[in-house]
């Protein structure tokens, strides 16, 4: 199959606590994917197209209106919310900020939580100095710099993604300040948390925002977990390989959902 135009998908709204949430509509299939730092549900468009399920633009980003939001915890409210609202519980995809917020949706409303697919992610996600200091005042030379490292071809998606990143510097700039003080690394070393659900890991091999020994580590501490490896992709694995992304997450939500 070859992945090229961008279908619209249909959008559903929710709303939380006065708050507008835009939610993109693949199929009704109990999959829900949560986007990264300064992206939207569009990140998600060869999986709603294929796989199904609602991608969810989070507050701040997308269609969705503002609200404050201060710490990885503040998404997780948001996308745990909209989850009941449109069908209870789901597995739960997320790509880098998104897999934070996938761990802390899983940990705090269990009850939502099927099973978690975690793309490019970490136990902890410290951002470079450099990125945070030129954000606020070299947005262009903060974006290259990310790019850099997210991408292994410099391809089509390539400058969709850099016109996005410097139209929402500032929402990227806050995306990023909350990743960096997101830290569960020692909860996991100490067995601290527990996850029993299943587990997909995603990784690109040349990642270099979110390195793969990230997704070791889950693999490590995680036992219910499975790691998939893709080559010639980087951190944007789901949009530089999606034939490969979606074929590992079909055959993941096969074993779990039962459409
Ligand atoms: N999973 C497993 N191990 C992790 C981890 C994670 N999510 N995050 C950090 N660690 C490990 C590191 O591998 C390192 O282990 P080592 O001492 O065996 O090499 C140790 O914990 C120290 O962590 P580190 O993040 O390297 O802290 P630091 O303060 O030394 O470095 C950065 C901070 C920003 C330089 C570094 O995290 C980095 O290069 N990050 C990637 C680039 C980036 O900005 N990514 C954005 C992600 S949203």
């Amino acid at each position: 199959m070859k992945y090229q135009a961008i279908i619209t998908m249909p959008e559903i709204e929710v709303e939380i606590d006065d708050v507008v949430v835009s939610i993109a509509k693949g199929s009704g299939r109990e999959i829900f994917y949560v986007h990264s730092s300064g992206s939207d549900a569009e990140q998600w468009k060869y999986q709603l197209e294929t796989v199904g399920g609602y991608a969810i633009d989070l507050p701040n980003h997308g269609k969705s209106d503002k609200a404050e939001i201060n710490s990885v915890d503040d998404y997780a409210y948001y996308v745990s919310e909209a989850i009941k609202q449109i069908c209870g519980k789901a597995v739960i995809a997320g790509h880098s900020l998104g897999g934070a917020v996938a761990q802390k949706v899983y940990l705090n409303y269990p009850e939502t939580c099927m099973g978690l697919v975690l793309v490019g992610t970490g136990a902890r996600l410290r951002v470079l100095p450099e990125i945070l200091e030129n954000l606020k005042t070299k947005p262009e030379k903060a974006v290259e710099l990310i790019l850099d490292m997210a991408f292994y071809r410099k391809e089509n998606e390539y400058r969709k993604i850099r016109e996005k990143y410097l139209r929402n510097s500032d929402v990227l700039y806050l995306d990023l300040s909350v990743c960096d003080k997101f830290d569960l690394l020692n909860e996991y070393r100490e067995s601290r948390i527990k996850i029993d659900v299943p587990v997909l890991l995603v990784f690109g091999r040349e990642d270099r925002l979110t390195p793969l020994k990230y997704g070791e580590f889950f693999r490590n501490h995680i036992p219910s977990s499975h790691l998939v490896v893709i080559d010639e992709a980087s951190h944007m694995v789901m949009l530089e390989k999606p034939e490969e992304f979606n074929s590992a997450l079909d055959s993941f939500l096969g074993k779990i959902l039962s459409d």
